[in-house]
């Protein structure tokens, strides 16, 4: 079975194609970075346009680099949610009109689904159970994955997500859009601990997090009358280390928790080197292991969805129901 998968919840247009029986046929990827950057963040009503712009391309291409015609598709699936409104209609739209087109069933796919999945595409997969560590722009939660479409929350953040944490706290040291990965690169030249700040939700006792008040101490930090601005790669490396640990503990607690060795690290931040090698260092001293998705499914990517979409096909779901362009942005 071929399916198409198609992405674009946010501010990333992706197809791909995934075969049942022959893997990842082909994967293409429009980022939209570019068009933001001058707004400091994305604006959903351009991120619309730009996928509406994109998606036929971006289409076009993959099948051609599948070597496939739109009739040796089987089946599609798409990001119904969550996400921008605006900009899941546009791939839902192309999704479900395709499907229709052709008398294929079109599945719509919750992106962090999508994420969770995405380390079993590797050449190296995990195997079921496991516990997964969601760490992206828009969430930060801790599942127990059983299965496919066996998924229990074990904990999540209050507040900001660890992506959203770090893009604010880029933000408020001025450095560009997208902040994450900046905030990553100047982390890199300073070292952590000549400042000191929180780390939140440490020994709660539960396994949910909370990031909004490490960028609260931040900004005191750089609001101070002691603040020299020659120390930003020291206060950057603090906060990696301090999001870091956090998330490691908690992941720790989690695998404790449920008895298991395997922890699956997916979503934006989890492209993070510094959050990497404290988690590997953590689950090898307790004879577990990390698995993180390729580097270029870390971020949003259609061939996660193509993926979840196959896995949920081939495992019996049935799409019914009439035609309908199904989108849920707060899913
Ligand atoms: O999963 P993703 O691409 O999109 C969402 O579904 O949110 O994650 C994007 C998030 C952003 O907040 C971005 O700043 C963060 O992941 N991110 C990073 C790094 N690369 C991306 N954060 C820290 N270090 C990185 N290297
Ligand atoms: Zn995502």
């Amino acid at each position: 079975m071929k399916v198409l998968g198609i992405e674009t919840s946010c501010d990333e247009t992706g197809v791909a194609v995934y075969d049942t029986q022959e893997g990842l046929l082909a994967h293409c990827l429009h980022s939209q970075i570019d068009l933001h950057a001058a707004y400091g963040g994305v604006v959903p009503e351009l991120a619309s346009r730009d996928h509406i712009r994109r998606l036929p391309i971006l289409l076009t291409q993959t099948l051609e680099l599948a070597g496939l015609n739109a009739a040796d598709i089987d089946a599609v699936a798409y990001t119904s949610g969550p996400g921008l409104a605006g900009a899941l209609l546009v791939g839902a739209s192309v999704a479900e009109s395709f499907a229709l087109a052709r008398g294929i069933p079109a599945l719509p796919v919750h992106h962090l689904e999508g994420h969770l999945l995405s380390p079993l595409l590797s050449a190296d997969p995990p195997q079921f159970p496991f516990v997964a560590l969601l760490v992206s722009g828009g969430h930060t939660q801790l599942m127990r994955v059983r299965r496919v479409g066996d998924y229990a929350l074990l904990g999540e953040s209050v507040d900001d997500a660890a992506g959203e944490a770090f893009d604010k706290t880029a933000k408020l040291l001025g450095l560009g859009y997208p902040g994450g990965p900046q905030l990553a690169r100047l982390a890199t030249q300073g070292v952590a601990g000549r400042f000191r700040l929180p780390r939140p939700m440490l020994h709660s006792g539960d396994l949910d997090f909370s990031f909004s008040g490490l960028k609260t101490a931040v900004l005191n930090v750089v609001s101070g009358p002691e603040w020299d601005p020659e120390r930003m790669a020291d206060l950057a490396a603090e906060f990696q280390h301090a999001v870091a640990e956090v998330l490691c503990a908690k992941a720790l607690a989690a695998l404790k928790k449920t008895g298991l060795k395997t922890l699956v690290v997916a979503g934006g931040v989890g492209a993070n080197q510094h959050l990497r090698q404290v988690l590997d260092e953590a689950l090898q001293k307790k004879g577990g292991r990390v698995h993180y998705p390729e580097p270029a499914l870390c971020t949003d990517n259609g061939a996660m969805i193509a993926f979840a979409g196959a896995l949920r096909l081939a495992a019996g779901e049935v799409v019914g129901g009439e035609p309908a362009v199904r989108i849920r942005p707060r899913w």
